[in-house]
């Protein structure tokens, strides 16, 4: 036996370095991590994997959803304490000492033939983590779940990651006011946001075309501004006044409770839910609810359609207004843990300002040379209100036209030069151009698309847009918090529509929130995609199936 030993010894020493030498492999994790290191092997999950958490409660919200998504599964894996996962064991740890490679939502996984072990700094990092593992996941689109005696049919392959997001900011928006969407959808959209590792939900809550947060001091607005007529889609590009008498049918609103189960729900998932309240345009469901908050005695309705221009206005000269905006947020902003308030601001006609003597004598007293400076009022108001209950808040980009603060949070969804002009002004930005955000443009030719509301965005230009333009200096790019995709409802009749449109548009944008330039590789993502395809699919998802390049 003598001469084999160094012979084994060589063997194992050989093996171990096979073992840990890179391979080559290519995945179709979307999106991209920043590093990726392949090896041979794969881990083999079933029901007779264990799984552990560390330094986390497993009643945790996130831990509970990992549990979840894996009893979905896997009928039941062991759930145990991380000594007792030495083999075929997966463990998620909480670092008790800060990473500082990983910052605030990084993590590492390293996936051995035995182990699957993951780090990170916060609960939102393990999901991260997650949602990569099950992006690995060979078996994905897995359509029965093995049984705990069964063979493994799910397999992941021997892979090093670390992975950390470019920007803080990652977001996607949903209008439920020009069509609702019921809790459950809500919760549907949220899950895909989950999947591409966005972390916020903005909420647009209110608008014209309904009214959709249950105030309990205001009722109306939930009685009579959640409500219009149901008419068939083709009316919305031909408006049709609402008739006396016609029934109020089409609508809905958000309970309290859903909203905080909504909120639990996004957190779970690494998720934050920001609501948006418009002020002061965009609001004919408050003033079909609440006249009195008018410039005029105009009938408003909640009605069906594109009306343009929008001219609803909460009257500024109206103390009343103030008055009622304070008692919203005062019941809006405990239903929603993060720290920011989006409060539009967007779009706000003033041609009944220019006539109502109420709004004109207040700018007068206050010395204010134009009716934009006006809104710039109301929107500090509002926001040193904000503050004064723990909040920050954001606003579309023309609340600069008012001066607002520095403070406010600038969502940039206009042209470059005035998103440049808030820069300089030294608000931080939440990039949104309609150019390579607007997600509820066609995003192929039209001709081949369901009606939409304009525009082209195909995902290849989606992919391609830098949110740090280059004419930025190191000190102001750190002013461009991140991205969001903007869901607008318009033509979003159905719920299927809805999703269509989001999808696999915001895999692209995942890209451009997560990955640094020059991780980006529009060729790599391609191949990317009929996978995640697959994945959506067998989720039940509906999306685009065009690929269409960045138009020349
Ligand atoms: C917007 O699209 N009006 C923000
Ligand atoms: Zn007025």
């Amino acid at each position: 036996m003598k001469h084999f030993a160094p012979l084994s010894l060589a063997l194992c020493l050989l093996l171990i370095s096979c073992k840990q030498k890179p391979i080559e492999r290519t995945f179709s994790i979307v999106p991209q991590p920043v590093e990726i290191a392949a090896f041979a092997g794969e881990f083999q999950l079933s029901g007779l994997t264990k799984v552990a958490f560390e330094n986390v409660s497993p009643r945790d919200g996130a831990m509970m959803y990992i549990t979840n998504v894996f009893e979905k599964f896997f009928v039941n894996p062991t759930f145990t304490t991380p000594e007792k996962c030495k083999k075929n064991a997966i463990v998620f740890s909480l670092n008790k000492e800060h990473d500082p490679v990983l910052g605030d939502e990084g993590y590492r996984l390293n996936v051995s033939k035995n182990k699957i072990h993951i780090q990170a700094n916060s609960t939102a990092g393990l999901v991260y983590a997650f949602q990569t593992m099950y992006h690995l996941w060979d078996g994905m689109v897995v359509t029965h779940a093995p049984s705990k005696k069964s063979d493994p049919s799910v397999t992941i392959p021997c892979v090093k990651i670390i992975d950390y997001p470019r920007f803080a900011w990652r977001g996607v928006h949903l209008d439920v006011s020009r069509h609702f969407f019921d809790v459950d959808f809500v919760k549907r959209y949220i899950d895909v946001l989950a999947l591409y590792k966005y972390n916020v939900f903005h909420w647009h809550l209110t608008d014209d075309h309904g009214w959709r947060i249950q105030i309990d001091k205001y009722p109306k607005l939930t009685e009579v501004g959640a409500w219009r007529p149901e008419r068939p889609d083709s009316e919305w590009r031909t408006p049709k006044p609402n008739q006396p008498g016609e029934p109020m049918t089409y609508g809905g609103f958000y309970t309290k409770d859903e909203i905080r189960e909504v909120v639990e729900y996004a957190a779970a998932r690494g998720i934050n839910v920001m609501p948006e309240i418009e002020l002061p345009g965009h609001c004919s469901a408050i003033l079909a609810a609440y006249p009195e908050l008018a410039c005029d005695s105009y009938p408003y309705r909640v009605e069906v359609g594109a009306y343009w221009p929008p001219k609803a206005i909460l009257c500024a000269g109206n103390p009343k207004v103030m008055q009622f905006l304070k008692d919203v947020f005062d019941e809006v902003t405990p239903l929603f843990p993060f720290e920011y308030v989006h409060i539009g601001g967007d779009e706000a006609i003033k041609t009944n300002w220019e006539k109502c003597p109420k709004c004109l004598s207040k700018a007068a007293s206050m010395n204010l040379d134009n009716l934009e400076l006006l809104q710039g009022w109301m929107v500090r108001e509002i926001e040193s209100y904000l503050n004064s209950k723990g909040k920050k808040m954001a606003g579309w980009i023309e609340i600069i036209d008012g001066e607002c603060n520095e403070t406010s949070l600038i969502y940039a969804w206009l042209g470059k030069g005035k998103t440049l002009k808030a820069i300089e002004r030294g608000n931080s930005i939440v990039q949104c151009p309609t150019s390579h955000c607007y997600i509820d443009y066609y995003q192929a030719d039209k001709s081949t698309q369901p009606d939409a509301i304009g525009g082209f965005l195909p995902i290849g230009k989606v992919y391609s847009f830098e949110p740090v333009y280059e004419e930025l200096s190191a000190e102001q790019a750190k002013q461009i918090l991140g991205v969001q995709y903007n869901l607008w409802a318009e033509f979003l009749f159905t719920e299927k529509q809805a999703e269509y449109m989001l999808l696999p548009r915001v895999l692209a944008g995942a890209e451009v929130a997560w990955c640094a330039p020059d991780n980006k590789n529009w060729e790599r993502f391609k191949t990317a995609l009929p996978y995640q395809k697959t994945r959506l699919n067998s989720l039940g998802y509906h999306f685009c199936d065009d690929v269409v390049e960045m138009p020349e």
